[in-house]
């Protein structure tokens, strides 16, 4: 049976409660002039690929006038798109022309910290101590006798000082590198440009705004010392709903929504930001975090629900982003959990023990009731790379003294061909530039192009899993009901009499009465049952 897609701008409304949204890293995705950096012109020339893909919106990490120093998340102009990639005009043109495919667009937005090299940080150094320009940062003097000493202990988010000293004596405050000083949100100017900086998105067409490192942003105004597992003197604030309030003021005005990065583990603290006057939903890192496990799976989704319900909030299921490993790797290695401070050079891993488990995981995190979140080259495939670290960008791992490999792995420029000096990156008849991080030999295998028409491949399973969800009535609901089933097997219930089991168990696992298989992540065995890392969608 043949159902047709439903038309997102018909249902308008609520789009965002039940989407399928595409992560593009904008630098990675695809180089149109063949200068070895990802660009807008790559992007609108895959937009077909992309409404092929059967995605509902595509998030941009951060696209503006930028100096590089942490990916993009270094904010020199809001309102500029870095000269790398393209022109405002291109973004607008890239805005429209996705709207035509049915493709809305989310924008990144980056409050808690700007460049070191954006207008207002280079005023405030001009303006020296004392003067309303440092007002908007977090100026202090120092401690010690002298003012040699940072002004409080806070440890940074990519280990290292939170302080910087500048030539005039007095220290900034940076929760990530020094070429990121945080912003005062306490200081009305901080939240009025902001407030103006989503209106200036939302009227060029973003549907929505993804809200970067969203519970940093209000700070202890005493700066005071903490205590070593102390976070709150910085994160998850009671002055920040009062913020988010004043941006849905603003997103309501364009029908936008807004989507919270909160690293907030506490589910209860973590909802409070999804009331209905504050953002409309947020990244799940509780159940990204979690480890190949059932038990641990399904708690997390419990929890997850339980704790949506009662704001009215969509829950939202990720297994990956530009700052953590790739599923494929992850789920191949001892540890199937993700964890920043545990990543390193060289750990043991199955990759292909960790494509089954990946390809199970997609066809769970897809039938659960909410949106989802894919990462440029989830559907491909891609494993986390190993970059040589002379060549690694990301200041993850130099501020960690070189232990921690960082995110570039995960960041590796796409292949689209199976062939070619830059496996279609890059154009490398208009441009000669060789990828800005090196792809590794080999990497033509994973091309789209070489998925494109193999039945098996994880391309297909993506197109074939996003194609059923758009169209199957029974996951357009926000119910799940648990079915009896083994331990380590996952088995529920959305509407219509759609089932997904999920067998996480090292046995095969019998299927619940069943009218149809729809699809599954591998073959069932020869007696029709779920080998041992697969997931299937049933009719029942
Ligand atoms: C979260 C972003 O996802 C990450 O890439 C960035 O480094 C930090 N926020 C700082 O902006």
């Amino acid at each position: 049976m043949t159902l047709a897609r439903k038309d997102p701008f018909v249902v308008a409304d609520d789009w965002w409660r039940g989407a399928a949204i595409y992560q593009v890293y904008v630098r990675s995705f695809a180089d149109g002039d063949g200068d070895g950096t990802g660009d807008l012109a790559g992007v609108r020339s895959r937009l077909p690929y992309l409404a092929r893909l059967g995605v509902d919106a595509i998030w941009f990490t951060p696209w503006y006038r930028s100096p590089l120093a942490d990916g993009g998340y270094d904010v020199a102009d809001y309102r500029a798109i870095d000269p790398a990639f393209g022109t405002l005009a291109e973004a607008e043109k890239l805005i429209a022309e996705a709207r035509d495919l049915g493709i809305r667009v989310i924008v990144d937005v980056v409050p808690n910290h700007v460049s070191d090299q954006h207008p207002w940080f280079q005023a405030a150094l001009a303006a020296g101590p004392g003067s309303p320009e440092r007002e908007l940062f977090h100026f202090r003097p120092g401690r010690g006798p002298h003012g040699e000493l940072p002004p409080n202990n806070w440890p940074s988010q990519f280990a290292g000082s939170t302080w910087t000293r500048v030539p005039d004596g007095e220290w900034y405050l940076h929760l990530f590198t020094p070429e990121q000083p945080d912003l005062n949100w306490a200081h009305p100017a901080v939240r009025q440009e902001h407030e103006d900086v989503l209106r200036f998105w939302f009227e060029r067409g973003a549907a929505g705004v993804r809200v970067d490192s969203a519970a940093l942003l209000a700070k202890d105004p005493t700066l005071a010392d903490a205590e070593p597992d102390d976070t709150s003197g910085y994160v998850d604030r009671d002055e920040l709903h009062d913020i988010y309030r004043a941006w849905r003021a603003v997103a309501d005005a364009y029908d936008g929504v807004l989507i919270g990065e909160l690293w907030v583990p506490d589910p209860e603290r973590f909802a409070r930001y999804l009331r209905p006057d504050e953002l409309h939903t947020a990244f799940n890192f509780d159940f990204l975090t979690r480890p190949w496990d059932a038990a641990e799976l399904r708690a997390s989704i419990d929890r997850t629900l339980a704790y949506h319900a009662p704001v009215g909030a969509p829950a939202t299921w990720v297994l990956c982003n530009h700052d953590v490993t790739r599923t494929v790797t992850r789920y191949g290695r001892a540890d199937t959990r993700f964890d920043f401070a545990t990543k390193r050079f060289g750990t043991p891993t199955d990759l292909g023990l960790g494509r089954r488990r990946a390809r199970a995981a997609a066809l769970l995190s897809l039938a659960l009731p909410g949106s989802v979140y894919l990462y440029q080259g989830e559907e491909l495939g891609l494993p986390e790379v190993e970059v040589d670290p002379a060549r690694i960008q990301d200041p993850m791992h130099a501020r960690s003294g070189g232990v921690d490999p960082g995110r570039d792995g995960c960041r590796v420029p796409l292949p689209w061909t199976a062939q070619g000096p830059t496996y279609g990156f890059g154009d490398t008849d208009t441009g000669s530039g060789a990828p800005w991080l090196p792809q590794p030999p080999g990497w033509g295998a994973y091309a789209a192009e070489a998925q494109a028409d193999d039945p098996r491949s994880m391309l297909a399973l993506y197109r074939s899993a996003l194609h059923l969800r758009a169209c199957q009535p029974g996951f357009q609901g926000h119910e799940l009901a648990w079915l009896d089933a083994a331990d380590d097997v996952l088995a529920f219930a959305r509407g219509a009499g759609l089932v997904c089991v999920v067998n996480l168990s090292a046995e095969p696992a019998a299927l619940p009465p069943h009218r149809e298989v729809l699809l599954t992540s591998d073959p069932l065995d020869g007696d029709g049952r779920l080998p041992s890392d697969t997931a299937v969608w049933l009719r029942t």
